[in-house]
């Protein structure tokens, strides 16, 4: 049985496990703004963290970060255009980004929607390089912050079973595919992830109690559980449900 990977608080329901995240960005951007100016964040896609976006656009968290101060990246995004459904881009831009007065060099979003993905994952890493100010062909950048969430056939970012992006030991970007749901990804990889000075992962619904209990509790399958990967100091925010076969967890 392996160790539970990372500390697992547990919120009753999903908006609870919203709130509660919304609380933790705010903690951890005024930390990162008072000891280094500025607060660098890559977010998550997918539907989970719609509301933690939503609630940080809202007044009680919206007054208590300076935006103006935070810099905005992308954990992964989808082959789409920006005004896509499924781009993970316009589901944040439409729950918090346009909602602020940022300026727009410091959204700094991946262009997946461009045919050559590979050039498109070089870009970004020289893109984080220049805006974190560090060489961007030596080792990456600690992020302040990488907020993620995780499939129900435990993948995270676009970092899926099997795939060999997963096993990337050098590049902090990379293109990726998958065959279900068959699309084509731009994903920051491991080395850059675990390099982060904080992981979150937000997951909520039962769909994905068995896969979070394989992933926490379970044997170790890093091929085809890749949140596996993650590094031991990731903290996950889950909703009740979403723990439901956890031998522990507790209420947040
Ligand atoms: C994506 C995300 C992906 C997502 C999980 C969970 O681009 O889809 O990066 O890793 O976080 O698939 O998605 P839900 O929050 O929709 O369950």
């Amino acid at each position: 049985m392996n160790r539970p990977q990372g500390e697992v608080r547990v919120f009753a329901d999903a908006e609870e496990l919203g709130r509660g995240a919304a609380r933790e960005f705010v903690r951890l951007a005024q930390h990162a703004v008072a000891a280094r100016g500025r607060f660098t964040v890559a977010l998550a896609g997918g539907s989970t963290p719609r509301r933690v976006y939503e609630l940080l656009a809202e007044p009680e968290h919206r007054e208590a970060v300076d935006w103006g101060r935070v810099e905005f990246f992308w954990g992964d995004e989808r082959a789409v255009a920006p005004e896509h459904p499924d781009s993970n881009y316009g589901m944040a831009a439409a729950a918090l980004l346009f909602k602020l007065a940022l300026p727009p060099e410091r959204i700094h979003r991946i262009r997946a929607e461009r045919p050559d993905r590979d050039a498109v994952a070089l870009e970004y890493q020289l893109e984080i390089a220049r805006a974190l100010g560090v060489p961007a062909d030596g080792p990456p950048p600690p992020l302040d912050l990488i907020l993620l969430g995780m499939g129900a056939d435990g993948h995270t970012a676009s970092l899926f079973p099997h795939t060999e992006a997963l096993r990337e030991p050098h590049r902090w970007v990379v293109p990726n595919h998958a065959e279900k749901p068959r699309a084509d990804r731009v994903t920051l990889t491991f080395p850059i992830i675990n390099g982060a000075r904080a992981i979150r992962v937000v997951v909520a619904g039962a769909e994905k109690a068995l896969t979070l209990m394989a992933v926490l509790e379970g044997p170790s399958d890093p091929e085809g559980l890749p949140s596996q990967r993650l590094s031991p100091d990731v903290v996950w925010l889950v909703d009740r449900p979403a723990a439901r076969d956890l031998a522990g967890g507790r209420d947040a």
